[in-house]
């Protein structure tokens, strides 16, 4: 997700939710060709045996064809590319969700990213399995899954996840999960996977959804927001959730040792929740510039609960 899922967060949400995929945030594969230093950070990686995919997005099937490239240099074990992203300035580039009324230029992505994969294991030698993956939208302004997935399966991705909303929707609403239900049917017969994705906010949701929908999994997006438990059955303490604050906050430091803290605001507030005064609490993590300042703020709010 772009702006959450940065090396920090993939980690501490591997350290404590035991995902079986995670995924970077997704990375403009033009800045990536052309070079744009920002770029490199949002694919750095922490070590782990959990599989983590590399999410581009774009439009041109040369540069997504050298993005994964990169990838495997990088050690990924995936390259999934987005179809979803409503937002303004990659809807306008012909990115994101824009591909969804251009089936013929996703299929060129699709393909490319599979030569990419299929020339960078032969290059580095990799023989270990590695997807190329889809997350997208049902559709544009309507829901046009059949339609809409039947061009993706033309060209075979390993797996296509699918955010039910379309493009008109963002994140409006409820994520209409009949829709998932109609992909599902339609990819009994083929090799690709399906995931789901909207709205889940536990893993025993996350579970009935994989069962009522016969799907190979799903995706949890905002439910790990300042929640890496999301992907287990714990319910942490709060003391817990002001250790992984913290320890978020290190791992945050170790990657980006020059940049304050002021970018992880956003996620301090989303661990502080659930006990008496949370609000006033979150109101002083939106402040705070360093770890001594979060430090400060556990501590005095431990002796009060
Ligand atoms: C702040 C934010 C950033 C997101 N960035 C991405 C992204 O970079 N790539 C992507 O595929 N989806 C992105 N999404 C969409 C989520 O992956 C997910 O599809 C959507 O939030 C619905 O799932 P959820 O209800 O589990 O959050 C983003 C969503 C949010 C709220």
């Amino acid at each position: 997700m772009d702006g959450i899922t940065d090396a920090p967060f993939r980690y501490i949400t591997d350290i404590y939710g035991k995902p079986d995929i995670l995924y970077t945030e997704f990375t403009s594969v033009k800045g990536l060709i052309l070079g744009k230093p920002a770029i490199q950070r949002m694919l750095l990686r922490h070590k782990t045996e959990t599989r983590t995919i590399a999410q581009f997005f774009g439009c041109e099937p040369e540069y997504f064809y050298q993005a994964a490239l990169v990838a495997l240099e990088k050690g990924f074990d995936g390259v999934d590319i987005n179809m979803g992203c409503p937002d303004k300035s990659v809807f306008h580039r012909g990115a994101g969700a824009a591909l969804i009324i251009n089936p013929s230029v996703a299929k060129k992505i699709i393909l490319a990213v599979k030569k990419g994969i299929k020339d960078g294991k032969e290059k580095y030698k990799i023989d270990r399995y590695i997807t190329v993956s889809v997350k997208t939208r049902t559709g544009y302004r309507e829901p046009q899954t059949k339609e809409w997935i039947s061009h993706l399966l033309e060209v075979e991705p390993d797996v296509i996840c699918i955010h039910a909303r379309t493009f008109a929707q963002k994140y409006s609403g409820l994520a209409d999960w009949t829709q998932i239900g109609i992909a599902a049917e339609l990819m009994k017969n083929s090799k690709t996977k399906i995931f789901g994705n909207g709205d889940i906010k536990n893993r025993a949701q996350a579970l009935e959804r994989i069962k009522e929908y016969d799907l190979a999994g799903v995706l949890i997006g905002r439910g790990a927001l300042g929640n890496p438990w999301v992907f287990t059955d714990k319910i942490p303490t709060t003391e817990e959730r002001f250790q992984v604050l913290l320890a978020h906050c290190k791992k945050f430091a170790e990657f980006f040792p020059t940049t304050d803290l002021s970018i992880m605001r956003k996620h301090l507030a989303w661990y502080v929740k659930d006990f008496p005064h949370a609000a006033e609490i979150r109101n002083e993590l939106m402040q705070v510039n360093n770890i001594e300042e979060v430090k400060k703020i556990i501590s005095k709010t431990l002796k009060t609960l």
